[in-house]
């Protein structure tokens, strides 16, 4: 009788390539639209490194976003959103995925065309409000029709960012992070790790 065929166990076992970034890739696009959700899941994919602007904004001041706003209005949580995004865009290569307003000023629109890769991750306001979980962490995502004005005033700008668009709708994180990443490969931004 014949011997039944071994299998190559370890040659099977699947081994994640890991990649390295040319330069740094800023995710923009309206609350809800995904960002941090899709810059951690790459990051976890393809072995590079992601930061949150507001996690890492709220860190460096001590306070969370709503307390900024509340106590010290917008213009002082924009300033500091602008100087964030100046030491992030200055650092090493990484995925950036940043607060949905961060389009408004034009020094920060210029940040983001001479720092690095712009991927705007397109979201109509109706499907972002169902993928928010809370409005609470969210000063400017407090009704529908304010978030459907400031969406479509917005649009145009992180369409003047951008280098690419993708539109969300209907698609999940995985499928997104399938696109993105083939854009990013094709761009020459994403390159295997060398061994
Ligand atoms: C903002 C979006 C928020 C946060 C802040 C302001 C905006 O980030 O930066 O509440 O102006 O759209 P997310 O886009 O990650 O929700």
């Amino acid at each position: 009788m014949k011997e039944p065929l071994k299998k190559p166990y370890a040659t099977l076992r699947f081994s994640r390539p890991s990649y390295v970034l040319r330069r740094p890739v800023f995710f923009v696009g309206f609350m809800g639209a995904g960002k941090t959700t899709l810059a951690r899941k790459l990051a976890r994919l393809l072995g590079v490194s992601s930061i949150d602007c507001d996690t890492y904004l709220e860190r460096r001041e001590g306070r969370a976003i709503s307390e900024i706003f509340a106590r010290d209005g917008e213009e002082a949580f924009r300033d500091i959103e602008s100087a964030v995004l100046g030491e992030l865009a200055s650092g090493e290569a990484q995925l950036i995925s940043c607060g949905g307003g961060v389009i408004g000023r034009e020094e920060n629109r210029r940040m983001l065309k001479e720092g690095g890769f712009v991927v705007y991750l397109d979201v109509a306001p109706e499907e972002a409000a169902a993928r928010i979980s809370s409005t609470a962490t969210r000063p400017l995502f407090q009704n529908m029709d304010q978030a459907k004005k400031l969406y479509e005033k917005r649009h145009p700008l992180y369409e003047e960012v951008a280098d690419v668009s993708i539109a969300t709708a209907g698609k999940t994180v995985s499928q997104v992070a399938d696109e993105v990443t083939a854009i990013l490969k094709e761009e020459g931004i994403l390159c295997l790790r060398p061994r």
